[in-house]
């Protein structure tokens, strides 16, 4: 089964420079960012072809951004946190394109314009089966899953904000226990489940 996350990081910046020498400060938590990718797309030897990740930059003061890694496409991003912060330190160099017009900066990873509610419409289009992560959703079980894709929105440490939790009402919220979680352990346990 296909799987995709959507992190939504409320403070990173979506144009402009990110500080490599302080990921978790100066720039939003880009840290929370490059762990989820590596929980999401790295195995012990080589990428998980079967899964994407969609960022969503909502920090700065332009509009927000998002960054799509694709799985089964990607190239030259390796697995360590201050390398993957430098890929996305390097797309925010170029200009935003359109929303929902995907632009590849080199193989598998690619960038656009647009928010949550994009990608939600997007993912409705493929036919993927989303959830919003929620400690205080119902418990997930993946039993019911008969679908081809599977999506998963993520916040980061903050709470989602009131437009998002309006674009996201109709989808199930699901949980993984009564416990709040780092967003990338909640990555490894649907990994874990799915692949199981
Ligand atoms: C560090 S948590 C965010 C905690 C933040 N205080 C909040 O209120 O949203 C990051 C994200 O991981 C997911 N998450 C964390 N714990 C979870 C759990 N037990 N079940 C389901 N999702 C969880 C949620 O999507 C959450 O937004």
């Amino acid at each position: 089964m296909e799987r995709r996350f959507a992190i939504i990081e409320h403070r990173a910046p979506s144009s402009g420079k990110i500080n490599l020498n302080d990921l978790p400060g100066s720039s939003g938590r880009i840290d929370v960012l490059a762990r989820a990718i590596n929980t999401a797309l790295f195995l012990s030897h080589g990428i998980r072809e079967d899964t994407d990740v969609t960022l969503h930059l909502m920090g700065g003061t332009g509009p927000a951004r998002r960054i799509w890694l694709q799985g089964s496409r990607l190239r030259g991003v390796h697995p360590d946190e201050r390398a993957i912060a430098g890929q996305i330190a390097k797309a925010l160099k170029n200009p935003i394109p359109a929303i929902g017009q995907w632009v590849e900066l080199h193989p598998g990873f690619w960038h656009s314009g647009g928010a949550i509610e994009q990608t939600i419409r997007e993912w409705e289009k493929e036919a993927c089966r989303i959830f919003v992560l929620d400690a205080e959703g119902v418990p997930f079980s993946k039993d019911p899953l008969n679908h081809e894709s599977v999506g998963f929105i993520l916040s980061d440490d903050q709470p989602f904000s009131d437009i998002e939790l309006k674009s996201m009402e109709s989808i199930e919220k699901v949980s993984l226990g009564s416990t709040w979680l780092q967003g990338n352990a909640c990555i490894s346990i649907l990994h874990h489940l799915i692949d199981n």
